[in-house]
């Protein structure tokens, strides 16, 4: 990406036509630099300036003879952006902190323009100062979640906590009229399946508690390997793993992050009792892990993520839309809990994760924690 910032040659007027100085360097290395994009262009709609930051959030690849090239050539792919800086010269009043969605990626920029003028005070160019605010929009779209997940559990948690009372009568009366009529063993039998159902009912309820309480992270450094290890130790007390290799390949240099170790485990083993539940005894789940640069619409910041790969049956799109959603499941026994928690305590740990799955062809999560969170700092 070298010279991306390379002023171009001045157009027309040749007043403006100077040897370059250090302060030109210097400028140079200024916007090259910057943390924001900045496009600029020529009254003819040639690209006079394109940043490093400005390549990366277009998704364009930079090169060296952009600087000349009409604008809508280079940005081919975001006709919007074009027509916005080309009618721009039409404009008194330009943009100022405006949104706007790249069609291609779907990214969010926040932007400026600006005239650039020469030294006689003409109207030489127009310039755009964008950034990224994808992140910003993840960051609201989850604040509106919490919001609604806080309204849905409020109201959860109060029938949670009315419906307790009554479970806990039903199963010990039931217990004691078990004990009142111990020769009637048709009798016993409707009533230990009463007492199960109360007990399920009860899990359920103290499952949903759980949910709605708000998470406190207790963090430390966490090593990932660790926490995987007491997952999958904790998977296999909870359902029954048959015949399914599991196979956790985490590198001995992967950086420990700052967690709730507690947390993590159960997020892993919500996880893999999900890739068990639907693997019916039989396949592979790999979990591999590694570093990354996660995006923060800044400069980026380390991160680790983990892939949790299962072999089984995957799942169609309408299903897949929905598992994150809380009391979501397909299963007969499930409360569609799981991952709903997995997801708050991603969040927790201003984390992410997305799933790609396949119908017959196994379902991929993919987490992934930076290594020191927002804000704990
Ligand atoms: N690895 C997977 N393979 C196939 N389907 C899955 C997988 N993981 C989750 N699902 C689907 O997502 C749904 C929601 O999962 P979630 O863990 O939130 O709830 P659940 O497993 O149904 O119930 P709970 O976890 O509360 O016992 C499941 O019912 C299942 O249909
Ligand atoms: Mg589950």
């Amino acid at each position: 990406m070298t010279g991306s910032s390379r002023p171009l040659p001045p157009h027309g007027r040749s007043a403006g036509v100077t040897r370059p100085t250090p302060e030109d360097a210097l400028f140079r290395h200024i916007v090259a630099g910057m943390r924001n994009g900045v496009l600029a262009i020529a009254r003819t709609g040639e690209v006079a300036l394109l940043n490093e930051e400005g390549y990366r959030i277009f998704g364009v690849e930079a090169s060296h003879d952009d600087l000349g090239k009409p604008v809508a050539e280079v940005l081919r792919a975001h006709p919007d952006v074009v027509r916005q800086l080309l009618s721009a010269f039409e404009l008194h009043m330009l943009p100022n902190r405006a949104e706007m969605r790249l069609r291609p990626s779907g990214k969010v920029i926040g932007y400026t323009l600006a005239f650039v003028k020469d030294d006689a005070g003409e109207v030489a160019g127009v310039a755009m100062f964008f950034k990224d605010l994808t992140r910003v929009e993840q960051i609201e779209e989850r604040e509106r979640l919490r919001d609604r997940l806080a309204a849905v559990g409020e109201m959860a948690a109060a029938i949670a906590h009315e419906v307790k009372n009554p479970l806990a009568g039903i199963e010990v009366m039931a217990g004691l009229l078990r004990r009142k009529i111990p020769d009637i063993p048709d009798a016993q039998a409707v009533l230990t399946d009463i007492i199960a159902e109360a007990k399920m009912a009860n899990a359920i309820v103290q499952e949903v508690l759980e949910f709605v309480r708000p998470i406190r992270l207790q963090v430390e450094h966490t090593g990932i390997a660790e926490a995987l290890h007491s997952a999958v130790h904790l998977a296999d007390t909870k359902v029954a793993r048959g015949g399914i290799v599991v196979e956790v390949k985490v590198p001995e240099d992967l950086p420990q992050i700052q967690a709730d170790h507690h947390q993590l485990t159960q997020l892993f083993t919500n996880l893999l009792i999900n890739a068990f539940e639907a693997m019916d005894g039989k396949g592979r789940v790999g979990i591999t892990a590694s570093t990354m640069q996660q995006d923060d619409g800044g400069e980026g910041r380390e991160a680790v993520r983990i892939e949790l790969q299962d072999n089984g049956p995957g799942m169609a799109s309408e299903v897949a839309e929905h598992v994150f959603d809380p009391f979501y499941t397909t299963k007969a026994q499930g409360s569609g809990l799981g991952l709903a928690i997995v997801r708050k305590i991603v969040d927790a740990h201003d984390g992410q994760i997305d799933l790609r799955t396949v119908i017959g062809g196994g379902t991929l999560i993919r987490v992934t924690l930076p290594v020191v969170a927002a804000g704990s700092l």
